[in-house]
């Protein structure tokens, strides 16, 4: 299966040379970077990138000494009840842990890991020693909107794309969102179509994510949603050091990650009440193409 994007291959271009005159006369645009953002369920305080025009927002919050797991906060608006949205480790997308969340149709929120190996097709799920912890008080869906918080056990890890180590000062991730339906959302392995509807990276200040509270909502978490029957290791080898296609991907400058293991997944949890909107400033990197940080 190999369904090709041309969206998102003429984005590409489009997007370089958009990226190029942005450098060129709105140099002084800042990068879309996080900002403090206070869970109104929860407490939790979140470092979260987020997009004025679509509304997507990612939020990320650490201990004070960071190990292997944060608190993360995935929120967007859906369409009658579908899309999907997600994060990367890094700014790419091949290579590094992904997670992506969805509706399952059944009033609940389906979640998996994936590891991309191309651009082309819809990532794999993947298993390793990582698994997601959904925090039910600060997790909703209904028809137009999703939030899901939760407690991404192990997946800091240099292995994945973000040690611990790199949570010191500001690391780039990336984000994606889509309005189009996931095929058979109930399972974790649900089919994710392209991020129709934005994607990028954005500079995530870890440093100020770290918070003496994370034990107390760490405790919030409920049990790990496992993976799906058909999930494999996260390999560490999507990496696109060695480019699929000739095309002109603007990431070819990632090595490959390291080997993961161990249990871990994604699976439905039971959706709460509410959702609703969020308001909040976005930010303008001086990247007009999919990338929702401009703001004007
Ligand atoms: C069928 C599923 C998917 C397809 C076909 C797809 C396709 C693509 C393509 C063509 C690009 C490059 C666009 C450009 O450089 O202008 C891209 C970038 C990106 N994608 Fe995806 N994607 C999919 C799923 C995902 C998922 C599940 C995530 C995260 C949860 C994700 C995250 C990203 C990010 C962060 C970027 C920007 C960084 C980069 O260019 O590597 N994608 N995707």
């Amino acid at each position: 299966m190999s369904s090709r994007h041309p969206r998102g291959r003429s984005v590409t271009k489009r997007r370089g040379l958009l990226a190029a005159l942005g450098f060129g006369l709105f140099s002084s645009q800042a990068a879309a970077q996080t900002t403090p953002f206070v869970d109104q369920g929860t407490g939790i305080q979140f470092q979260r990138f987020f997009g004025a025009k679509t509304n997507f927002g990612f939020g990320v919050a650490l201990p004070t000494t960071p190990s292997n797991s944060f608190i993360g906060q995935l929120s967007f608006p859906l369409v009658n009840g579908a899309g999907w949205g997600g994060f990367s480790l890094t700014g790419d997308m091949e290579g590094p842990l992904l997670m992506a969340c969805w509706a399952d149709g059944k009033g609940g929120i389906q979640a998996s890991f994936r590891e991309a190996f191309n651009e082309d097709d819809d990532p794999p799920e993947v298993t390793g020693a990582f698994s997601v912890k959904p925090i039910s008080e600060g997790t909703s869906v209904n028809n137009t909107f999703l939030t899901f918080t939760f407690l991404c056990e192990g997946c800091l890890d240099d292995s994945l794309g973000l040690g611990a180590a790199q949570t010191a000062g500001t690391a780039e991730m990336g984000w994606a969102l889509a309005s189009t339906a996931v095929r058979n959302p109930a399972s974790s392995a649900g089919v994710l179509a392209f991020h129709n509807s934005g994607f990028g990276d954005f500079k995530a200040n870890l440093g100020s994510a770290r918070n003496a509270e994370f034990e107390t909502w760490a405790a919030l978490v409920g049990t790990a949603l496992p993976p799906g029957a058909n999930a494999r290791a996260f390999s560490g080898n999507g990496g696109d050091s060695g480019d699929d296609d000739g095309d002109d991907d603007d990431s070819d400058d990632e090595g490959n990650f390291g080997t993961g293991g161990g249990a871990g997944g994604g699976a439905t949890t039971g959706g709460g009440t509410g959702g609703g909107g969020q308001t909040g400033g976005g930010f303008d990197d001086g990247d007009d193409s999919n990338d929702d940080s401009d703001d004007d």
